[in-house]
């Protein structure tokens, strides 16, 4: 039997990561855009060092989720695909690999270099292994709002694409998806 749907492990890197990464997307609007005094107490202070603790949660599954792609591959593209949609979508997933390991490194190393905690890893006794440099990490984060901004394209593109296949019914939701249909 030929393989019509990606492995069940990449579907399952595929949700937890997309989950994560829409709540970073609408958490670092928040931080960049609202003060903690407009937010109930402790919420701000809270969407912060979530999006830091689960910012590199999604550096690590995105390293499984390539190897689970070099291991599994991809189904090949769906037989009703125009030209242009096989390559749009090419374009746009290489863009999420690529950049949802750019961003995560350069908001923690934003944040080391800072200096400024990241909970998760100071817990598992993970040291910041930079010194303060106020400079290089100004420069990280001016990047880390340009990719997240680029990321916010790559989603709408992602998200628009999906939602059409699931109304046409087509069957590409189905590769990405647990139901039978
Ligand atoms: C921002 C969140 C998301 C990210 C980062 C993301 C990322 C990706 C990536 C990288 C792939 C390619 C998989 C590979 O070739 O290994 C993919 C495929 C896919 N995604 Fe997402 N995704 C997100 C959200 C969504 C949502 C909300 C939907 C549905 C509404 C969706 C539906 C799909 C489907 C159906 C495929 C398979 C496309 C195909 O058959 O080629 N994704 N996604
Ligand atoms: C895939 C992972 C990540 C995504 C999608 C993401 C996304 C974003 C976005 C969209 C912003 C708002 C940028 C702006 O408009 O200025 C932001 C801000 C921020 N992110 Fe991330 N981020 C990720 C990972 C991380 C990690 C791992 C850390 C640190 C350990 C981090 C630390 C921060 C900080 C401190 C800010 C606020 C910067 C400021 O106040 O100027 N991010 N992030």
């Amino acid at each position: 039997m030929t393989q019509d749907r990606y492995a069940f492990t990449q579907r399952v890197l595929h949700w937890l990561i997309a989950l994560m990464v829409l709540g970073l997307l609408a958490g670092g609007w928040v931080m960049t855009h609202m003060k903690a005094a407009d937010l109930p107490a402790g919420l701000y202070e809270m969407i912060y060092a979530n999006h830091k603790n689960f910012g590199v949660v999604v550096l690590v599954l995105m390293l499984l989720r390539i190897v689970a792609r070099l291991v599994h591959g991809a189904p090949a593209p769906h037989a009703g695909l125009a030209n242009w949609q096989r390559t749009a979508s090419a374009v746009v997933h290489i863009g999420f690999y690529a950049l949802l390991i750019i961003q995560p490194v350069l908001g923690l190393i934003g944040t080391w270099s800072f200096p400024a905690p990241v909970p998760l890893l100071d817990g598992l006794g993970i040291d910041n292994p930079f010194t303060q440099d106020r400079e290089l990490s100004k420069t990280l984060f001016e990047l880390h709002e340009i990719v997240g901004k680029v990321l916010i394209v790559l989603a709408v593109l992602h998200i628009g694409g999906a939602l059409m296949h699931i109304f046409k019914r087509d069957g590409v939701f189905r590769r990405m998806s647990f139901g039978r249909k």
